[in-house]
């Protein structure tokens, strides 16, 4: 029996003055699936989740999360119904903690403002103590104790990523929304993502969408793959598949399938691929 859908994107149409980012994208996350979104630069990937978060409006097509319409829900109110998002340049406050960081993103399922509760306001003191413990197992689950008290932009990229992923879950999400977790990661780190987020989809019932372009974990991590190129749909299947698509390879080359016939193994970039721009 087929899960159902926890997200459900239909018909997108999004637009810059002249340019039109996503032209007509429909696409289906089923509940506890591992979604892969590629294509190169450029192709729209990020604005497609500016779109499923609220932050564009896109000018017609609509958002289904949960069994709900979210297509005119702002970001907020999206984030309360379950969906979480890392960012493809880290959305993590610099002067803040790792612990502080992961506070902050989990205030935002408390009836309260984070202010509030750090001035210990009448009230809140209870339910501060519960995001502190919250906070601690978070922490520990991403081998971030060591740092949990450090300013995070005194820390390596790499770990600042992994806080990212951490704020995330501090909201206690149904879907995680994922901008190039893997960017900036050693190919160890980004193939040890893979078995990262498996176990987090098992074991909190998560269902994740990963914008990624690190080939070794998109083939290990997921379940399909959808394929946009100039917001529009390419392709979508199975890994396998996908790695084999001729208009995939020729999409990512930038040359026609017929100019490359046999490429020993799919790029790990997309040419000029440039990871430190949203
Ligand atoms: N706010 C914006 N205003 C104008 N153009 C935008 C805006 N956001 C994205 N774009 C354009 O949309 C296209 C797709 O960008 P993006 O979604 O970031 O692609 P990707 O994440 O696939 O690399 C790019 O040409 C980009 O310049
Ligand atoms: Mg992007």
């Amino acid at each position: 029996m087929k899960r159902r859908h926890m997200l459900k994107v239909d018909r997108l149409m999004l637009r810059f003055g002249g340019l039109q980012v996503l032209d007509g994208l429909s696409l289906t996350v089923r509940e506890g699936q591992i979604v892969g979104l590629i294509g190169p630069n450029g192709a729209g990937k990020t604005s497609c989740f500016n779109c499923l978060t609220g932050i564009y409006q896109p000018q017609s097509g609509t958002v289904h999360f949960d069994g709900r319409d979210v297509s005119h829900l702002p970001t907020h109110r999206r984030a309360r119904l379950g969906m979480a998002r890392t960012w493809q340049n880290l959305g993590v406050i610099d002067t803040l903690t790792v612990t502080e960081n992961v506070m902050l993103a989990g205030h935002q399922r408390t009836g309260y403002a984070a202010l509030a509760g750090m001035l210990g306001l009448p009230g809140t003191w209870h339910r501060e103590r519960e995001l502190q413990r919250d906070a601690a197992e978070i922490i520990e689950y991403f081998g971030l104790d060591a740092v949990a008290h450090e300013r995070t932009g005194e820390l390596p990229y790499g770990i600042r990523k992994t806080c990212d992923m951490a704020m995330a879950l501090a909201t206690d999400p149904k879907m995680l929304l994922l901008d190039e977790p893997a960017s900036g990661l050693s190919p160890e780190e980004a193939l040890g993502l893979a078995t990262t987020l498996r176990e987090l989809r098992d074991r909190l019932k998560l269902t994740i969408l990963m914008i990624e372009h690190h080939v070794p974990l998109v083939a290990e991590a997921c379940d399909h793959v959808y394929v946009l190129n100039f917001g529009q749909l390419l392709t979508e299947g199975p890994p396998a598949d996908i790695q084999r698509h001729p208009e995939v390879i020729a999409a990512y080359l930038g040359g026609t399938a017929a100019e490359t016939p046999e490429p020993p193994e799919w790029p790990l970039k997309p040419e000029g691929a440039d990871h430190g721009t949203a």
